[in-house]
């Protein structure tokens, strides 16, 4: 903004021109944060300052500071003798693609981005407002949790956040980015929120550090491994974005931001698309002959959504199932598929946490959802009974089940025994389903049937293999298909592959005035 004082010769305004002074000189103490030593460091470590990354992420000149001028209130441990104004976070609001949204980035210069009083006040306020507004919450963390000098008043503050992360869960879209050091429970306020992005190397998010972990169960282990951006996007899942550098991760965050709505009560921004009878043939060639061939659910979403692009989310995690975000005639929708190419597209209880997880929050802002589905089942096992298959793959079962958005599924090939029925099936309240002639829909593969249901007659043969080789096909040609499902309408119609974008937009724009809704209740009890 330009500077009045320079500007001022007449000497009536003389005083006004000492406040005007003051005013520029607190804006100027306030930019500097730390201080350039610190700034310095910051720099050297490969991070950019909480200022900067506003800069990066919002429109250019939109950005509207609150709070700036913020202060602790300590005096304990000499903590009145340094005083930053801003308190170690910045917060305010601007736009994105021309629409608002709020933000706070946290200061690792000051008190290394702790959490004061002060500091937690501005976060709740910037918070309330955008509750209030109706508008996407971004938090860009860089701190080393509790300001430590302040007690109890600061485990507050953070409770004051965690609360308020929570009562606007399902109301606005809130994103976390970690950018360095997210440690105690600092870690939880990003868990509340709805997407959380990590930075390769210079970020890391654990609930006690190596330091106690190596006191306590005497595992040697670094930051990095415990909790840095590979090993939440790969192993624990608690990431859903690792990115290369700060910059990829607040590209992400605004990519993301376009496929969703500003708050639950709207819709995504619709953009324009490719005609509408586009016929894709690649998609009659992607499903392989033999059942237990993998492919790449990936191409077929590739063939089916606008030019082409999937916004994946979860990348690396439980890698049999697939979710992100498409556009299917301009519109934004939601995509669970399972992956063939990845334990044959199995549901685990990490494949069932993830689409559960994705599932709720396209219904929660009104995304439409389109499964594309080839299931062989639920992973049998010790691993995975034990650690609660049952009441993990009911997530899944029970997402889309409460989902009231427009719901598609098209059947690719295996739709399987109980993973049939979650896989958003008609039964539980899919709009339409669609399946592709290579479907089969069958409450298990025909080798398995048949070694159950003829094992007397297979047993009692003279040839054992040749016999079971009759069984399987005659199982084959009566349930290894989508007609038996067809004839009883839980399909809605065989398609050719090729076919299949073109139906989806049309199904699509059908639905877009879906209204539905659960009964009356406070809340469901889903099996967490
Ligand atoms: C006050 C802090 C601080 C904190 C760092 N600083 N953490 N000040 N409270 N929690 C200050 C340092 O004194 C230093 O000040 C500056 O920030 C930078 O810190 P360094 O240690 O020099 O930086 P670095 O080597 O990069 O290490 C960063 C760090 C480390 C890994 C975050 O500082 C650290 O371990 N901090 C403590 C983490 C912690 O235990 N927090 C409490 C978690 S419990 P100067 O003046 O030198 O620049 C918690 C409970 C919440 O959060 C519960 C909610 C339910």
């Amino acid at each position: 903004m330009k500077n009045p004082i320079k500007s001022s010769t007449n000497p009536e305004t003389k005083s006004d021109d000492a406040k005007f002074e003051t005013l520029q000189k607190k804006n100027e103490e306030a930019l500097e944060g730390g201080g350039k030593k610190r700034i310095q460091a910051q720099h050297e470590k490969g991070k950019l300052t909480a200022r900067e990354r506003i800069r990066l992420l919002l429109d250019e000149g939109s950005f509207e500071e609150t709070g700036k001028f913020v202060t602790h209130r300590s005096k304990e441990f000499g903590l009145d003798q340094q005083l930053y104004l801003g308190d170690g976070v910045v917060t305010g609001y601007g736009t994105i693609h021309g629409r608002l949204v709020y933000v706070f980035s946290q200061d690792f210069t000051v008190f290394g981005g702790s959490l004061s009083e002060a500091h937690a006040e501005k976060i709740v306020k910037i918070m309330d407002l955008a509750m209030k507004n109706g508008a996407p919450i971004i938090g860009l963390n860089d701190s080393g949790g509790a300001r430590i000098q302040e007690g109890v008043v600061s485990l507050a503050g953070y409770a004051d956040i965690f609360y308020r992360n929570t009562r606007a869960s399902g109301v606005v879209p809130q994103i976390s980015a970690i950018m360095g050091p997210c440690a105690g429970g600092a870690v939880y306020s990003p868990a509340i929120t709805d997407f959380i992005f990590m930075v390769e190397k210079t970020s890391y998010m654990f609930v006690t550090g190596p330091n106690v972990v190596k006191t306590v169960t005497q595992e040697d282990v670094s930051a990095e491994e415990l909790g840095g951006a590979s090993t939440h996007s790969t192993k624990s899942g608690v990431t859903h974005f690792a990115c290369r550098n700060e910059l990829e991760c607040i590209q992400h965050i605004k990519k993301l931001l376009t496929y969703i709505p500003q708050n639950c009560e709207d819709e995504a921004p619709r953009v324009a698309y490719e005609p509408a009878d586009e016929a894709r043939p690649t998609l009659n060639n992607i499903v392989p002959s033999s059942p237990n061939q993998p492919y790449d659910m990936r191409d077929v979403v590739k063939g089916i959504v606008d030019a082409g692009d999937f916004f994946e989310v979860h990348q690396n995690f439980a890698e049999n199932i697939i979710v992100g975000f498409a556009r299917i005639g301009g519109r934004s929708i939601g995509i669970v598929g399972n992956q063939p190419a990845a334990l044959a597209g199995v549901l685990d209880i990490k494949a069932s946490l993830k689409g559960a997880r994705f599932v709720r929050f396209c219904d929660a802002f009104n995304i439409p959802l389109l499964v594309l589905e080839d299931v062989p089942g639920f992973l049998p096992g010790t691993d995975q009974e034990w650690n609660a298959i049952i009441t993990n793959g009911a997530k899944l079962l029970y997402a889309f089940s409460e989902a009231t958005v427009p719901r598609v599924t098209v059947i690719t090939r295996k739709a399987y025994g109980g993973a049939y029925d979650v896989m958003n099936s008609k039964h539980i309240g899919a709009d339409l389903n669609y399946a592709w002639p290579s479907a089969e829909i069958a409450v298990m593969g025909a080798k398995g049937a048949a070694e159950i249901i003829f094992r007397r007659e297979i047993s009692e043969a003279e040839d054992q293999e040749a016999k079971l080789q009759e069984k399987i096909e005659d199982y084959t040609a009566k349930f290894a298909n989508p007609y038996m499902a067809a004839s009883r309408g839980y399909i809605d119609e065989v398609i050719y592959p090729e076919e299949t974008r073109m139906k989806l937009i049309r199904a699509f724009k059908m639905l877009e005035n879906k209204v539905d809704q659960l009964p009356r209740k406070k809340h469901g009890n889903i099996p967490l």
